[in-house]
């Protein structure tokens, strides 16, 4: 059984989330949705099996299980999609969030529901405080926690980077190395062969400082081959002020 622990941000269209072999992060990683709000989490899952579902505290609490494309109950549907080959999409939207809402949340695939081929664990939060955003979940950090994001780029090899901003200056530049793993220090990057998003970037300890936006990719950090910007949110509050900001910017990541 796999386990499946990385993920991603989630902005506008949805919250995205999955990994591979990875044990990148032990970490749950938490989304937040407005109270009445929708959301939608977008489960990247290595293809298997042909029962979806999606259930509460770890499958004490099925709430949807099917073997087909959709399925919907009550104020939640999840939708299947295939990707490529080795990859499928289990979307799993929920609707008029209330705080009931909150707690952890399995989606997965396999043969039952109860012994899972591949599966990924997240966190859900219902905000009663304005988020600036109801249609969708905002992935948050913690202060003090580990944050590992995917970085969602065309794979490539050999050289692998993480910077922060823009990555116009050599400041910026967190990372930029040809080794499958490292770690300079609150920063690390590995690269896992075969992995469903390859190349995974993590700030240990994140504090309120390091919310801003980032890169990773493939080759030079300066002249990629590919890359990929993401937020790092830290803490509640900053959310707003940077949604309202970064409205425009997220719009143009919103679709992988
Ligand atoms: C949530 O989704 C439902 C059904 O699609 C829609 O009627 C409702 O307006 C949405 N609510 C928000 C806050 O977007
Ligand atoms: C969601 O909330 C809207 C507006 O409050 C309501 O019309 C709709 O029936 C609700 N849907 C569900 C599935 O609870
Ligand atoms: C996804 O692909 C599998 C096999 O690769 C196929 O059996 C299944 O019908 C496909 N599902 C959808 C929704 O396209
Ligand atoms: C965070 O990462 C550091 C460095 O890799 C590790 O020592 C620590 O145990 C991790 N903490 C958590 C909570 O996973
Ligand atoms: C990244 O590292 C390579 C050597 O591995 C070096 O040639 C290149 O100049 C570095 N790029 C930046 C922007 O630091
Ligand atoms: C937060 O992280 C920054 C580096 O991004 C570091 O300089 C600062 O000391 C950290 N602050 C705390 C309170 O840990
Ligand atoms: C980063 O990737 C985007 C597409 O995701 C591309 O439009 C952009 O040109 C790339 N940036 C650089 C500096 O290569």
């Amino acid at each position: 059984m796999k386990i499946h622990h990385v993920l991603l941000f989630c902005f506008l269209s949805a919250a995205f989330c999955g990994g591979n072999t990875g044990t990148v992060s032990g970490q749950l990683s938490t989304y937040t949705g407005a109270a009445g709000g929708n959301g939608t989490m977008k489960c990247y899952l290595p293809v298997s099996g042909n029962t979806k579902f999606f259930c509460k505290e770890e499958c004490q609490n099925v709430v949807t299980v099917t073997d087909g494309v959709t399925a919907k109950s009550g104020r939640y549907s999840i939708t299947y999609r295939n990707v490529s080959l080795k990859t499928v999409i289990l979307s799993v939207n929920f609707i008029n969030l209330t705080q009931t809402d909150s707690g952890r949340y399995r989606c997965g695939l396999g043969k039952t529901f109860v012994a899972p081929d591949s599966y990924w664990n997240f966190e859900i939060r219902v905000s009663d405080a304005p988020l600036g955003i109801t249609s969708d979940f905002v992935r948050t950090n913690t202060e003090g926690e580990n944050a590992t994001y995917e970085c969602i780029t065309a794979v490539g090899e050999g050289a692998f980077f993480f910077c922060k901003n823009q990555c116009r200056k050599q400041e910026d530049v967190l990372m930029n190395t040809t080794s499958l793993k490292a770690q300079s220090g609150r920063y690390a990057i590995e690269f896992i062969r075969g992995s469903i998003f390859g190349l995974y970037v993590t700030i240990t300890k994140v504090n309120k400082s390091d919310t801003r936006w980032y890169r990773c990719g493939y080759g030079d950090p300066w002249s990629p081959n590919s890359n990929f910007s993401f937020p790092v949110l830290v803490n509640g509050e900053c959310v707003v002020r940077l949604m309202k900001m970064l409205l425009h910017n997220l719009c143009s990541v919103q679709n992988i």
